[in-house]
């Protein structure tokens, strides 16, 4: 086992970097106390992947395969009760999961303003209500959790939870949710999800101030991909990004994502934003197949080595984690 430091884990570019495959793996290797999903709500799709079975997770945090981790979320990130609800129950996470009663509420009124007018047709938006929950949080005019009788044995104060285990010397792992890219603050504007989702944001929507956290790992996949509207540089056509192995399908929406190579440059703004210590690299087989379920660096091929190499000398800052494949354990870890 590695002893895992208090961690808060970060999309990259723009989302779907493959961050719930990275927290799992953090989570089934570490002793980690508890997993807290920061970030905006269920526009969020994070994929886990152990022994052939596929876990899709919207609301929950994607330390679940670690039955020793709760499952936090905090009062930054909006909830979507059925959601969780259901999530809870199809996965058996029930005695798991704790939810602060100060996180907002999406309503069915939130969805319905999601799926139609400006952010729709111009935006592109998940359509699951976040950007209209927010707005409404921002008024002050909508619900918290804390009212919703149908979750009520989920509610506990989550940021007095976190800080009594990071002060006891308990590993946390913070996972972020959507991408540096798409952050309300920093990101394309106005092609940006509802609110900011960089490192300092997701701490905060945990009640973790910036003193207590000890790494800050942000993930990036091999190549860029985005779903929804919005610039993206270099971007394949259709045909070419099909023929890569790049056009992926998004998991909370169903629409194909844009790709384009690795972009050094985004990535250099993302290590500044976030205050990057750690970087994990996902997907690695998907550029070079040779690779594929590789667990160690030096078994890499030699074009696979350059090019996590030629990332770490760019950025400045250690490759720690690399994705070989979908499963939990196709991971080479550098940290020992
Ligand atoms: P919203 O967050 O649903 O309002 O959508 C705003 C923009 O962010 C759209 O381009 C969405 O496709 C994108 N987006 C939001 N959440 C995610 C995510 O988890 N992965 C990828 N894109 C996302
Ligand atoms: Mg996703």
């Amino acid at each position: 086992m590695i002893e895992l430091a208090t961690t808060v884990v970060i999309g990259g570019f723009f989302g779907d970097e493959g961050k719930g495959k990275i927290v799992s793996y953090l989570a089934m290797k570490g002793s980690v106390a508890a997993t807290v999903r920061g970030g905006v709500g269920p526009n969020a799709g994070h994929t886990v992947m152990y022994q052939g079975k596929m876990f899709k997770l919207r609301m929950i945090p994607s330390g679940i395969l670690n039955k020793s981790s709760k499952l936090m979320i905090g009062p930054g990130v909006l909830v979507n009760p059925n959601v969780l609800i259901e999530e809870a129950k199809k996965y058996k996470l029930e005695e798991r999961v704790f939810v602060d009663p100060q996180c907002a509420v999406i309503e069915e009124k939130h969805i319905l303003q999601d799926k139609q007018g400006y952010l729709k047709t111009k935006i592109g938006t998940t359509g699951t209500g976040t950007g209209p929950a927010n707005s409404d949080r921002v008024l002050r005019s909508g619900k918290l959790l804390g009212e919703i009788e149908s979750v009520s044995r989920f509610i506990a104060d989550i940021p007095t939870e976190v800080n009594r285990l990071v002060d006891k010397g308990e590993p946390v792992l913070i996972e972020g949710t959507q991408g540096t890219f798409l952050s309300l603050y920093f990101g394309t504007h106005p092609y940006v999800t509802s609110k900011d989702v960089c490192a300092s944001a997701i701490c905060s929507d945990v009640g973790l101030g910036p003193k207590k956290i000890d790494e800050v790992l942000v993930v990036f996949k091999a190549y860029v991909t985005r779903v929804g509207s919005g610039p993206i540089k270099d971007e394949l056509s259709e045909e070419a990004a099909s023929e890569q192995g790049w056009r992926e399908v998004g998991t909370v929406t169903g629409r194909a994502r844009r790709a384009a190579p690795f972009d050094m440059d985004l990535a250099k703004r993302s290590v500044m934003l976030n205050s990057a210590s750690q970087i994990a690299i996902t997907k690695l087989d998907v550029v070079f197949p040779e690779v594929a379920g590789i667990k160690e660096f030096d078994k890499l091929s030699n074009d696979a080595k350059k090019f996590v190499e030629d990332i770490e000398i760019s950025l400045g800052v250690p490759v720690v984690l690399i994705g070989t494949g979908a499963e939990t354990f196709d991971t080479i870890d550098r940290r020992k």
